[in-house]
Formats: C-alpha cells, structure tokens, sequence
C-alpha cells in the first residue's frame, strides 16, 4: 500500500482526503483523533533536504498519537555501502510507515516494500503529498467547496522543467474540469511535452510565456517555485522572477499566492503580510494534509491485511 504517484489517486479519494485534513485542522477534534494511530511507527529517509516535508510528517505522526524513529541518513550504514533495499527490509521491522525522499526519479521503481510507503519527492519526478496540500490551500481557501477546481486559472511561475512539486500539481489538477494553465518559465525551463499533451488531452488550456504580468489579473491561483539549483547545469540559470506587492494592484478578489517553498527570490518579502500570500498557510495545512494521508492509507492497509 503506497502513495508514490498522483496517478494513484481520484476524484473521489482526493475529496476525501480534504474533507479529513479540514476535519483535523479544527481543535476541537483532536480528543476524537489524539490516539488513532497509538504505537504506529513512521520513519522518514531523506537523501535530499528537507525542512517542511520531514516536519510535517513527524508533526502529523504525533498529533495521531503514533511514535516517530529518528534515522539520519549522513550517520547511516548506506555510508558503508548498504543498498537502499537492504535498509529498507531491516527498517519494515521497526516502522508501520516509510517516508522516502530520494534524488532519482525512478528510486520507487526498484524498491519493494509490504509497509506502507510514501513518496517525499523523487528527483523531478513527482512529491504527491505537497500536491495534495497545495489542492487543500486552494480548497481551503475557497470554503472547502470542491467545485473551486474547476475553470480554475492557476499560474505557473518558475521551474517547471526540474520541479517536481509542478510536475505533481498539474497531473493532480486535471481530475478536475476546465483548468487553465499559464506557464511561464525561461524558454530553457519549460514544462515537458509529455505533460502538454495531458493537458490537451483533458480538453484543458495552456499559455506558455516567459512573463507573468500578462495573466496575473485573471488568476485565481498565482503558483511560484524556486529555480532546483541542484538540478540544473550552470548555464540555464537564467529564470529570475521576483513577484513584487505592485504586480497584485488588479488582482481578482479571490486571488491567492501559493508556493511550496522554500523560497529564493521568486516573492518579495513585502508580499507576505498581504491578504493574498497564503504560502505559510500552506506549510501549516501541511501537516493536517500529512495526518489524512497517514490515518487513510494506515487503515487501508490493515484493512487489506485483515483479508488475506
Ligand atoms: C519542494 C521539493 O522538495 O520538491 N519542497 C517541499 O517539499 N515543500 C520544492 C523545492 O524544493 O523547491
């Protein structure tokens, strides 16, 4: 039982994942679900950086009342030359859950795993829980009505060749109706072919431009992402955005500004205290996100195991 790619997800499972996240959120809940997942274990194995991510699960592992293992991968036998898999066979005896961020698209491709297993980002490749959060901040901000996907206008700023939280976002973004993409990137930091034709394919729209200016008045969602530097060769570092509190003088009312962070200089500072940055709302929904996911697929999982 894993979630390792948006592609597993649908319409039905991912309205079900708001509505609980939405329910977690609210403290007077908590006494319904403060020892849910008592004695559950969840590990995170991270081979790329992380502050969010990591955070947020150990937060939501907490809040459900389940227990975290701390594992630090610079002080672990992979250093000795231990294989992923061989880590990962000798981790299932001690956790229920398994976080794993790694640095190559195609690390799940070769791991096999009978817990549950969580896709934290791999490479440019796809990090469907940040996906997931991004829909609850769109959602959230909407008054939790699921129809705000559809005939959404979200604007695409940044790397979108490299990020995978973008990657995830539009593939996610297409179990709705109507979407219309603006993506704006360098001519060297487009968005893939493949990923064009899906849009297409779903009778959804696309704008691919090198500006923002020309279609800030029409967004519902401004999304921005850092440039992935540690992707990237030298000489396609030229992606520079640097939002400022001018360009939102004729936003819509209904505008907000996302990002998965964290954050060069892709918004300026000065944004943040205006009523559209809705980026730190975004890291503290995070975790409310983290704690659906976890309690949907632990019980899931013991579900299917009760069966065989
Ligand atoms: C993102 C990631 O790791 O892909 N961060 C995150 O998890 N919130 C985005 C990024 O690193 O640019």
């Amino acid at each position: 039982m894993s979630l390792i790619s948006v592609d597993n997800l649908d319409k039905k499972k991912i309205e079900y994942l708001l509505e609980i996240s939405v329910y977690y959120k609210y403290p007077y809940n908590k006494e319904n679900y403060k020892d849910m997942l008592k004695d559950v274990s969840l590990i995170n194995i991270f081979f790329e950086n992380s502050t969010r991510t990591s955070l947020s699960f150990q937060k939501a592992i907490l809040n459900l009342g389940g227990n975290y293992l701390h594992y630090d991968v610079s002080r672990s036998s992979i250093n000795k030359g231990e294989s992923l898999n061989d880590t990962i066979r000798t981790i299932e005896n001690y956790a229920d859950i398994i976080v794993l961020r790694d640095s190559k698209d195609d690390v799940f491709e070769n791991i096999k795993s009978n817990k549950i297993l969580i896709n934290a980002g791999n490479g440019k490749n796809e990090h469907p829980t940040q996906s997931l959060t991004d829909l609850l901040t769109i959602y959230y901000c909407n008054n939790k009505k699921i129809e705000c996907f559809n005939n959404l206008n979200i604007t695409i700023v940044g790397d979108l060749k490299y990020g995978r939280t973008v990657n995830s976002l539009i593939k996610i973004l297409l179990n709705f109706d109507n979407i219309t993409f603006n993506l704006i990137s360098s001519k060297n930091l487009k968005l893939n072919d493949n990923l064009k034709k899906k849009i297409i394919d779903k009778n959804c729209k696309y704008n691919e431009d090198r500006d923002y200016k020309k279609y800030i008045n029409n967004t519902d969602v401004l999304y921005m992402t850092r440039l992935q530097k540690e992707r990237i060769d030298d000489n396609m570092k030229d992606n520079y955005y640097n939002l400022d509190i001018e360009d939102l003088k004729n936003v819509k009312k209904n505008f907000i500004i996302l990002h998965p962070f964290p954050r060069n200089d892709e918004i300026n500072t000065n944004i943040d205290s205006s009523k559209y940055a809705k980026y730190f709302l975004q890291s503290e929904l995070g975790v409310y996100m983290r704690m659906g996911i976890l309690s949907h697929y632990y019980f899931k999982n013991k579900m299917r195991l009760s069966r065989l």
